[in-house]
C-alpha cells in the first residue's frame, strides 16, 4: 500500500500540492496556564470547516505568514464540528509568532495528519487516558471523543498529573469531568504551593503512578491504555503498565519527534524504518519493543 495513500486531502488544491495550506482564521485566544494557551481556528472557506475530518491524535501544520510552521495536536474533538481547537506552548520561532497574533488574523492549516488514535479498535473496550502536562493536549481529543460517543466504550478513567494547581489545563472543563458519573476522574500534583492568589487545590498530591491504587478492579485484559506526556513520564507509566500485565498492543503513546513536511516526504521524522509523521505519532508499545529508539527516556 502506498504509505501516503491514508492521508485526508480536503480540496482538490490539497490532492494537487499537499505542502498548500488552507487559510483559517484565529477566531479566539484563551489564556490557560502561563505560556500554555489555546488558540481557536476556523476555516475561511465555510465548507472545509465539516470536510476537514480527523481523528482523536491526529496533528496539523500551523503557518504563521511569514514565519513559519509547526505540528500541533489537534485537542477538539472531530464529534463537535466547527472549530479546530489547539492548545500550545509558547517555544520558539513560530509559536512565540502565534503568541503574538491578534485575534481574526488570518493563519494557514494544512492536515490531518498522522495515524490518530485506533478508536474504532478501542470501541467495546475499557479505556485508561494516563496524562502529563502538556500531554492533555492530544488526549483531550480522545477523551472527548469517548464521551460523545460514550455508549461504545466500557469504563473510562482519566489520570492527569501535573507540576503544580496552577499548571493543569483546562482547568473548568476538569472541574465538571470531575461531576460526571460515567467517567472516573483523578487528578494529581507533584506539589501543591500555598501563596496568595494560588489555584485552591483539592485534588490529590504525587506522581501520577501513585493514582493507579485508587483505580480498583482495572480489567486489564480488556483496557486500551492511552498516554501522553513527558520523556520521564512515559518511564515511569510504562513501567507501571507492563507490571500491571497490560497487553503490548493496548498500551498507546503519542510520540512528538522534530517535523518538517508531516507527510512522509523530507525525512527528518525518520526513526529506522518508521516515519513519526506518518506511522505514528500514535505508537503502541509493540512498535517501542520493536524499535526502542522510538522513545527517549
Ligand atoms: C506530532 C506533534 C504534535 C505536537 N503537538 C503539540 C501541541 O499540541 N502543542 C504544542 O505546544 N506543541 C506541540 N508539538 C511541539 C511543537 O511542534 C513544537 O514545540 C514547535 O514545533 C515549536 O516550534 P517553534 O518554531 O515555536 O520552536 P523552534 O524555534 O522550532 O524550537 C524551539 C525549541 O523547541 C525544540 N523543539 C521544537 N520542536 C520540538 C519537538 N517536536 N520535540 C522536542 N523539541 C522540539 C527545539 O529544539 C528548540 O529547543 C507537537 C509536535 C509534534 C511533532
Ligand atoms: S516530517 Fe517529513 S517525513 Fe516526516
Amino acid at each position: 500500500m502506498d504509505r501516503h495513500s491514508h492521508l485526508n486531502y480536503s480540496t482538490n488544491a490539497r490532492a494537487s500540492n499537499v505542502m498548500m495550506p488552507d487559510l483559517a482564521r484565529l477566531v479566539r485566544v484563551i489564556p490557560m496556564v502561563e505560556d500554555n494557551y489555546m488558540f481557536l481556528f476556523r476555516f475561511e472557506d465555510p465548507a472545509l470547516n465539516d470536510k476537514f475530518l480527523y481523528k482523536p491524535g491526529q496533528f496539523a501544520e500551523i503557518t504563521v505568514i511569514g514565519t513559519g510552521e509547526a505540528p500541533i495536536s489537534i485537542s477538539s474533538t472531530p464529534t463537535r464540528k466547527g472549530v479546530l481547537e489547539m492548545c500550545i506552548r509558547r517555544m520558539g520561532r513560530v509559536t512565540n509568532a502565534l503568541y503574538n497574533l491578534p485575534e481574526n488574523s488570518l493563519v494557514g492549516i494544512r492536515g490531518p495528519y498522522g495515524n490518530g488514535y485506533p478508536v474504532e479498535e478501542m470501541k467495546g473496550h475499557d479505556i485508561l487516558i494516563i496524562a502529563g502536562g502538556l500531554g492533555m493536549a492530544p488526549l483531550r481529543s480522545l477523551l472527548n471523543y469517548i464521551l460523545d460517543n460514550r455508549s461504545q466504550f466500557g469504563r473510562v478513567v482519566l489520570m492527569y498529573g501535573t507540576k503544580s494547581p496552577d499548571d493543569v489545563l483546562f482547568r473548568d472543563e476538569m472541574e465538571s469531568l470531575m461531576r460526571r458519573t460515567d467517567l472516573e476522574c483523578l487528578l494529581t500534583v507533584e506539589q501543591a504551593y500555598q501563596y496568595p492568589g494560588a489555584h485552591p487545590w483539592r485534588g490529590k498530591i504525587g506522581m501520577v503512578t501513585e493514582l493507579f491504587q485508587h483505580v480498583k478492579d482495572l480489567d486489564v485484559q480488556n483496557t486500551y491504555a492511552a498516554v501522553c506526556g513527558p520523556p520521564i513520564f512515559y518511564k515511569f507509566v510504562l513501567d507501571k503498565l507492563l507490571k500491571l500485565n497490560f497487553s503490548k498492543d493496548h498500551i498507546l503513546m503519542s510520540l512528538e519527534r522534530r517535523m518538517e513536511c508531516g507527510v512522509g516526504k523530507c525525512g527528518h521524522c525518520a526513526i529506522g524504518y518508521k516515519y513519526t509523521c506518518i506511522d505514528g505519532p500514535i505508537f503502541s508499545y509493540w512498535d517501542i519493543v520493536n524499535m526502542p529508539e522510538l522513545i527517549e527516556f
